[in-house]
Order: structure tokens, then sequence, then C-alpha cells
């Protein structure tokens, strides 16, 4: 098959509504489409991606008006946050009505839902009269696309066509919020959408449930080596891993400033002027590029635990090849 990149929302159309998959650009990382109420699409994502089957996908919806079509109940809470935050980086973990497929959900009785800020994927699902599921636009347990090469680089020749939007503004996948049964948010993955602004929307304190263990618990995110690059990659304090590794051959993600004594050609600067937002939009290209350079092992720079950088160095520390 030859994977075709361009700008036609027409095409992109044509294709999904025969259950065909198109990559699609979102504010966050590149998606991998296919039509939501559509068990052969929604198979077809899976095989691309070669993403085990316990693994839950997300249901990108046009606007928030039509979540009620696909849940049972929606939380004051979610409520509120969609009302300031959607469309946007942020994804809803919510009961799921019966009309969505448990290949969707994985068996579980909530299905994630998210409204994409992206204007051309945002014209694309209005065009269309059925919702899209989209897992990043990656092989399993590689760095997610941020650029349509990057998508091209991974799926070429299993898909037909790649909608290209230009490179993604955000740069790190969504924020998954749950409730509690008591209607309280948690957070499931650290995304796009930092836990303070999610806190000061609702004036009171999420949980973070990112890290703590139960069957409840999306397995795949706690599945080894995530976002991985090939090279073996270590995340800590910089100065630190580069004395532990003198003398090897390394190449560097630092936030801000340059190491000495390594060439500039492996060193990859996220932010000269210390924007941990432009941190974010370049993190996932940087981590391809020090993959590509031919070196034993890439040293990467963890920041201070707060805001969008907590999606930082969550992607960073599961991309360690020492993370369990
Ligand atoms: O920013 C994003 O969210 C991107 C863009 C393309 O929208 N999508 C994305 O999808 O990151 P994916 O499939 O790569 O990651 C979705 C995560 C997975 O870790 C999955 O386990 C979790 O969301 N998830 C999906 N549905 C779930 C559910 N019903 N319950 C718990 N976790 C769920
Ligand atoms: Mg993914």
């Amino acid at each position: 098959m030859d994977t075709r990149i361009g700008h036609s929302i027409a095409e992109a159309a044509a294709l999904l509504q025969q259950d065909q998959l198109v990559a699609i650009p979102t504010e966050t990382v590149y998606g991998l489409a296919g039509n939501a109420l559509s068990e052969k699409a929604v198979a077809a994502i899976f095989a691309a991606k070669e993403r085990p089957r316990f693994n839950p996908l997300i249901l990108h919806l046009p606007s928030w008006e039509s979540v009620r079509q696909y849940v049972t109940e929606i939380p004051e809470a979610a409520q509120e946050l969609a009302r300031k935050l959607s469309p946007g980086p942020i994804t809803f973990l919510l009961p799921k009505k019966e009309m969505v497929s448990d290949l969707v959900t994985a068996g579980s009785e909530r299905v994630a839902i998210r409204i994409p800020a992206h204007p051309l994927t945002h014209e694309l699902l209005t065009t269309l009269s059925f919702p899209l599921v989209a897992p990043s636009a990656n092989t399993f347990g590689y760095v997610s696309p941020t650029t349509a090469q990057h998508v091209l680089e991974g799926l070429n020749g299993r898909i037909p066509y790649i909608l290209d939007g230009g490179p993604c503004g955000v740069g790190v996948e969504s924020t998954i919020v749950g409730f509690s049964e008591s209607g309280l948010p948690e957070i499931y993955r650290q995304g796009g959408i930092s836990m303070e602004t999610i806190e000061s929307c609702l004036k009171m304190p999420v949980l973070d449930v990112t890290r703590k263990t139960g069957a409840h618990l999306d397995a795949p995110g706690r599945l080894k080596s995530h976002y991985a690059p090939h090279t073996p990659l270590y995340a800590g304090n910089l100065e630190a891993l580069v004395a532990r590794f003198q003398g090897r051959r390394v190449a560097i993600i630092a936030f801000r400033k340059k190491v000495s004594g390594i060439p500039d050609s492996l060193q990859f600067i996220l932010s000269e002027s210390g924007d941990v937002q432009e941190a974010a939009t370049r993190l996932f290209a940087a981590l391809r590029k020090a993959d590509q350079a031919g070196v034993e092992m890439v040293l990467a720079e963890l920041l201070p635990e707060q805001g969008i950088a907590r999606a930082i160095n969550d992607r960073l520390r599961r991309a360690d090849i020492q993370w369990k």
C-alpha cells in the first residue's frame, strides 16, 4: 500500500467512510484514526499499530454537545472542565453506553472521550457522520509522532493517507481525567493540560493516580518501554548522568543549556528561553533525532515536577531503560 501525505479533508473522509485508516493531526500528537462504530476499522487500528487489544482507544468527537450519545452520566466536575478546557488536550473517562464497542474500551465500562482542538481534524469530524477512535500514530511502544513525516517513518505502507496539519502545537498527549464514585477528579495520564490548571478550574485538589497500581488502572501505561527510542535512554540529573557515562558516546536532551565536552551535533536543547511549553512541543522530535544520532546512549534531563513538566518527566521516565 502506498502511503500519501496531503491536505484534503474530502479524501480523508472518503477513506474513513470505507473503514480505512487515516493519520490525523491534533494539537497534541498525530492520531491513527478509524470509524469508531466500525469493528473492522477498530480492528485495523490495533493491527497497523501492532497494539495489544487490552489497550483501549480514545473516542474523538467534534464537540462536547454530542458526548451524551456515548455516555450514561457526566459528573459535575467533568462538565466544568469541559466548559473551560475543551476543545483541547484533555480526555475524559466516563461511563459508556452500550453502543460503544468493547473493542474500543478493551472491555472497560468507561470510555475515554476527547474533543481535539486542531482545525483540520475538527472540520473532518464535523464532516463525518461517525466519531473517530485515534491512538497516537506510532507503532506500539515507540515515541509518538508530532509531524506528518514522523507518522510516515513508522507507518509507511500500512495506511493509505496522512492528513498533514503541520507540527503539533502542544507536543505531548492529552491529560486523561477520570472521576471517583463520589465524582472527584483523578489524573490517569499527565499531559498537555497541567494538573495545576485542572485544580484551579475546579477549585479543588485532584488525585494523581498515574503511579498507583491496581486492576482498575489501564495496564498499558504500566508497560515497560513506552515512548522509548531504540537507543538506551537514561533520564535524571544531567550532570550526574554525564559524569556516570564519561568517555562513552552519548547524545544529550537538555532543557535549556548545553553540556560542555560533548559535540554540539549530539545535543538537543528543548527551550533556550526556559519555556516549559516549548520544551513539551519539541520533546518527541528531540527523542527521535537523538535516537538517529548513532550514539551508545541518550541522556535526558528531568525537570522540576510542576505544570506541563510533569508530562515531560513522565514520558522521559517511561523511555528510561531502567523504568519499571
Ligand atoms: O492526545 C492524545 O490523547 C492522543 C491524540 C491522538 O488524541 N491520543 C493518544 O491515544 O494518546 P493513545 O491510544 O496513544 O493513548 C491513550 C491512552 C492509553 O494509555 C489508554 O490505555 C488510555 O488512554 N485509555 C483509553 N481508553 C481508556 C479507558 N476506557 N480506560 C482507561 N484508560 C483508557
Ligand atoms: Mg500512544
